[in-house]
C-alpha cells in the first residue's frame, strides 16, 4: 500500500496542499497518495486518529485545528511549542507534531523574495494562530527589530511577552515609525478587507507581504499604490509544504518550477 498523508482543516476543499504534495512526490520519485480530510469543529482528534488507525504516515493541519493539533501530540518539537501550534504531524510509534510555517514564511522571504532579513526592521500584524506561528522563525532570522501591531492590543501585548526583544503597539500606535518589511498574518483579507495603518509605516521600497494567497488583498493593494514591493503568501505555502515532505520523506523537494506553475494557475 502507497504512503497515505492528508491535509485536515475546516474549509479545506480549495487547499492548494494535495496539488503541491503530488508535485513533490513526483518529482523526488516517492510513492506516495495525499489527500483532503475536512473534519467537524469539534472532532479533530477523531478525524485524525481515524486516519491514523487506518495506516497514514502523517497529516498536515490548517485552520481551525493548528493548536487542537499541538495537544493531540505525545512529542512536539521546540518550534512547535514556541507557537503553541502544530502544522505537520508525524504517525509512527508516537505522535510527532513540528510547525514548518515559520521556516516557510522565512524561507520564501528570504530566497525567493531576496529580502536579507537580517539588517531588516520587521512589523506583523496580526496576533492570532498565524502570527504566532512565526515570530520565533523571524527572530531566528536575525531580524534587526521585530514590533507585533494588532487590533486588540492586549493580545498583541500577550504575544509579545512571550518573546525577548518583541516590542507590541495599536495600528494607530504605529504612527511615526518605520519599517522595511510588514507582514499581514490577520485574517482581514479573507473578508477584502485590511487593518487601516498609518502612512508612516512603509518605508520607500519596502516589502509588503500577506499570508493569505491568491487574491490581491486590499492590504497587498493598497501597499503596492503607496509604492511598496507586493507579495501574496503562495510561496510561504510553498515553502512549509517542502519541509513538511523533508520531516516525512527525509527529502526537501525543489520548489521553484513548483512555485511558477502554481502562479501560472
Ligand atoms: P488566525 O489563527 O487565522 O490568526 P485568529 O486567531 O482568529 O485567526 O486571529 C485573526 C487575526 O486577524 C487577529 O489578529 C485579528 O485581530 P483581533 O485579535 O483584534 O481580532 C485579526 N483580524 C481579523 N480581521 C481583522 C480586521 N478586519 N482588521 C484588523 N485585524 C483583523
Amino acid at each position: 500500500m502507497r504512503d497515505r498523508y492528508a491535509i485536515i482543516g475546516n474549509p479545506v476543499m480549495h487547499s492548494k496542499s494535495p496539488r503541491i504534495h503530488a508535485e513533490f512526490a513526483r518529482a523526488t520519485g516517492q510513492d506516495l497518495e495525499y489527500g483532503r480530510i475536512e473534519a467537524p469543529l469539534d472532532a479533530f482528534e477523531r478525524a485524525a486518529d481515524e486516519f491514523r488507525s487506518q495506516g497514514g504516515k502523517g497529516l498536515n493541519v490548517t485552520l481551525p485545528f493548528k493548536e487542537a493539533a499541538f495537544r493531540y501530540c505525545d512529542r512536539v518539537s521546540g518550534r512547535a511549542r514556541a507557537a503553541q501550534a502544530v502544522n505537520t504531524l508525524v504517525f509512527g510509534n508516537d505522535v510527532f507534531g513540528d510547525t514548518t510555517d515559520g521556516v516557510g514564511l522565512v524561507t520564501d522571504l528570504t530566497r525567493n523574495l531576496n529580502v536579507l532579513l537580517s539588517a531588516k526592521q520587521v512589523l506583523l500584524m496580526g496576533a492570532g494562530g498565524a502570527a504566532q506561528g512565526v515570530v520565533q522563525a523571524l527572530l531566528d532570522a536575525g531580524v534587526a527589530r521585530l514590533a507585533i501591531a494588532n487590533r486588540t492590543l492586549s493580545r498583541a501585548e500577550a504575544l509579545a511577552a512571550r518573546f525577548s526583544g518583541v516590542t507590541s503597539c495599536s495600528y494607530e500606535g504605529l504612527a511615526g515609525h518605520e519599517f522595511d518589511v510588514v507582514v499581514n498574518a490577520t485574517s482581514a483579507g479573507l473578508r477584502n478587507d485590511a487593518p487601516v495603518l498609518p502612512a508612516s509605516v512603509l518605508k520607500r521600497g519596502a516589502l509588503a507581504y500577506d499570508m493569505v494567497y491568491g487574491r490581491d488583498t486590499p492590504f497587498l493593494a493598497a501597499a503596492r499604490a503607496a509604492g511598496a514591493r507586493a507579495c501574496d503568501g503562495l510561496g510561504m505555502l510553498v515553502e512549509q509544504a517542502a519541509e513538511s515532505f523533508l520531516l516525512w520523506r527525509g527529502v526537501r523537494p525543489e520548489t521553484h518550477s513548483v512555485l511558477e506553475r502554481l502562479r501560472a494557475g
